[in-house]
């Protein structure tokens, strides 16, 4: 049998599923029931009837499929698989800022720890923060961990006062205008696309700037048929499945998340087989983390 025969098979022997984010390998990305960005995958794990989910991601993305679903088994391909931006954020600094500001709201973008998360009033991911955003009351909104996406959110909705934070994705933070301006000179018809992580410098050169399924669809609405995509490169696998006729480029040194690309399809098989990896939380975290995420659901419908 080949690997993906055994991870069928098992797949319908333990009821799983399998779901991955746009930014994982290709190959894993070929073995997934549900592929798609944070928010997508969230609603996804929020309504799922399988048994078992393996998540195809970093560690904040498993552990926030088992907050939404506590009856489920959560497996992770590989354990070490984290996001470093998901610990920038300090619980001293949001207890601060809560004593400064009245009607502080805490806003915790999804890649976050659960620790994080249950001190925030709602999640939000890089698709709809500037829509939850808006629909708040608070005037006042301290972003975190992301600097980068809360200066885009802060921009789009200039009525809000924002606390920023000092987090980033090492990831979209390697990408430099003069990376850019070299790409756009190699290819003068290339729209720019930008996921929000990227440095406020990327985005003011950016003809879009959007979530991993905004980055695929503008690039599918847009009349342009080349586009320079600055975000992590396993979108690229997605890009040219939908848009055969359409040309990508990514900047010199391609962006890459070493910890989503630890996911591999032998992995996938070892956890199906052994139950490894399981996502295990403390219960009054769990309840805890669980309300601002649900809060980013209600708000994002
Ligand atoms: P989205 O999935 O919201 O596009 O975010 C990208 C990301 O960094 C996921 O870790
Ligand atoms: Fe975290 Fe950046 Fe990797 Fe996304 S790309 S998981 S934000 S380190």
């Amino acid at each position: 049998m080949t690997v993906r025969e055994e991870i069928e098979q098992l797949k319908r022997e333990k009821n799983a599923v399998i779901l991955a984010h746009y930014y994982v390998r290709p190959e894993v990305q070929e073995l997934a029931d549900y592929i798609g960005d944070s928010f997508y995958l969230s609603k996804v794990a929020a309504g799922l009837k399988e048994q078992t989910i393996v998540f195809c991601g970093v560690s904040f993305m498993g552990e926030s499929a088992k907050v939404l679903n506590p009856g489920k088994t959560v497996l992770m391909p590989d354990a070490r698989a984290d996001c470093a931006m998901a610990h920038m954020a300090d619980a001293e600094r949001i207890r601060r800022v809560r004593e400064m500001y009245d009607d502080v709201a805490v806003v915790c973008y999804i890649n976050s720890t659960a620790e994080l998360k249950r001190l925030s009033d709602v999640c939000v991911t890089s698709a709809n923060a500037v829509q939850i955003v808006k629909a708040l009351p608070n005037r006042n909104i301290f972003f975190i961990p992301d600097k980068n996406l809360a200066h885009f959110v802060a921009e789009q909705v200039p009525e809000k006062h924002f606390i920023f934070n000092d987090g980033y994705c090492p990831v979209h933070e390697q990408i430099q205008t003069e990376q850019i301006r070299a790409a756009k000179a190699a290819h003068p018809d290339a729209e720019v696309l930008s996921h929000p992580e990227c440095s406020r410098a990327v985005l003011e050169l950016s003809d879009y700037v959007g979530s991993t399924s905004g980055i695929i669809r503008y690039a599918g609405e847009s009349e342009a048929a080349e586009f320079i995509i600055c975000t992590e490169n396993g979108v690229r696998a997605e890009l040219e499945k939908r848009y055969p006729g359409k040309k990508f480029y990514f900047t010199e040194a391609e962006p890459v998340c070493e910890d989503m690309k630890l996911v591999t399809p032998d992995k996938i098989l070892r956890v199906l087989r052994t139950g490894e990896n399981e996502v295990v939380m403390d219960e009054k975290l769990r309840e805890e983390s669980r309300q601002p995420l649900e809060e980013m659901l209600r708000l994002a419908k």
